[in-house]
């Protein structure tokens, strides 16, 4: 029995893809590479020395899927697949919408169809919009401010639907808080297109000399600096989550809805600061306006996960930037500047 990973080529499934076969589980990549390289996987691959099915071909494109679906024994699917840029989303609404929504309805009809029905699906905390409690917990209300995490609260009350239309679902609902870092390897990392929107591929581009300065975006929030506190979380971490996850759903049936984070806030210049420790460089910055949407503090209670998935964030942030540092010199143009793990040189 195997485990169906869509989006396997991308930052976050592309190492839960690692440690899943690290753990000797049989995977089936599907991607359809609109946002991702090939490359990774050849890497994943390397990493873990094993090889595996991968499938080059869009979610919507059902009778694809079908065939992925008939060719292997599958037992659960880890939905990583979907668009993620949040300025993007803003400019091209039904893009996001018709994407991520079509995708996830593609998918769990197959699903139905074969006979599937557990599901890891990849939110984020983004559908908490603007919190109302810090630690957030999985109670909260949500309420996602943008067209991107709007999708993701529709497709989490659509399996929440789903998973009370029939008792046979088993479906987990993840909320990422802010994944950063790298397989230790430096062969796999975060690879961002054109000019990166989160801070700490940004941060990374500055320390290797490819973009002048970070841009602090507040220094007037009601933080301990001033400027804004994120739950960064190694994204080792995160996939592991995902294998724990996996086991939880052997024993649980239903729906459930876990935060994967640790629990702890770093503000934008502590990341600064560790991340000059890490790399050994000076990081140039300037305080700017604030960013529109976004909130002063963000940090999870990870309690339910830690307890009823048995799994925590080890991974300091000394190891988180070291790491993403480590993919960054070893890749400076990312995956595009490398030569086909395949190929013969
Ligand atoms: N920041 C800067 N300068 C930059 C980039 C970011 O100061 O160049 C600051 C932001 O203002 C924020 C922090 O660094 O305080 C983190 O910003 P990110 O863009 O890295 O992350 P966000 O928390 O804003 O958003 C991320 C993901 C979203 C996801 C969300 C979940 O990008 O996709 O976490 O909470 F939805």
């Amino acid at each position: 029995m195997a485990i169906l990973v869509t989006g396997g080529a991308g930052y976050i499934g592309s190492h839960t893809c690692v440690e899943l076969l690290r753990e000797g589980r049989d995977i089936i990549v599907v991607d359809n590479l609109s946002n991702s390289h090939g490359e990774a996987l050849d890497r994943v691959a390397e990493i873990a020395n094993r090889a595996f099915p991968v499938y080059i071909q869009d979610l919507m494109d059902r009778e694809a899927l079908r065939k992925v679906f008939r060719e292997h024994r599958i037992e659960a699917v880890i939905h990583f697949a979907g668009l993620k840029a949040v300025g993007e989303s803003v400019q091209l609404p039904l893009k996001y919408y018709h994407q991520n929504l079509m995708s996830t309805t593609t998918l769990c009809e197959t699903m139905e169809e074969f006979g599937v029905y557990r599901l890891l699906f990849s939110s984020s905390a983004t559908v908490y919009g603007m919190p109302d409690q810090m630690p957030i917990r999985e109670e909260a209300a949500i309420g996602a401010i943008n067209p991107y995490g709007r999708t993701k609260q529709m497709i989490e009350q659509m399996l929440q639907d789903l998973a009370s239309s029939d008792p046979k679902w088993r479906i987990a609902i993840l909320r990422y808080f802010n994944p950063v870092g790298a397989h230790e390897s430096g062969r796999i990392g975060e690879d961002p297109s054109g000019m990166p929107n989160n801070l700490l591929p940004y941060i990374a581009q500055v320390a290797v000399g490819k973009l002048k300065e970070v841009a602090v975006y507040g220094n007037d929030y009601d933080t301990a600096d001033g400027t804004g506190v994120r739950d960064y979380i190694h994204v080792v971490d995160l996939a592991q989550g995902h294998l724990k996850t996996l086991d939880k759903l052997d024993q649980a049936d239903g729906l459930h809805i876990y935060n994967l984070g640790t629990g702890r806030g770093y503000s934008v210049l502590e990341m600064i600061k560790a991340f000059e420790q890490a790399s050994g460089r000076t990081i140039p910055y300037r305080i700017a306006e604030r960013r529109p949407g976004d909130i002063g503090a963000c940090f999870a209670d990870p309690a339910k996960a830690n307890l009823e998935l048995g799994w925590s964030a080890v991974r300091g942030i000394e190891e988180m930037c070291a790491d993403a540092w480590r993919w960054q010199v070893a890749n400076p143009r990312g995956y595009a500047g490398s030569v086909a793990y395949a190929e013969p040189i």
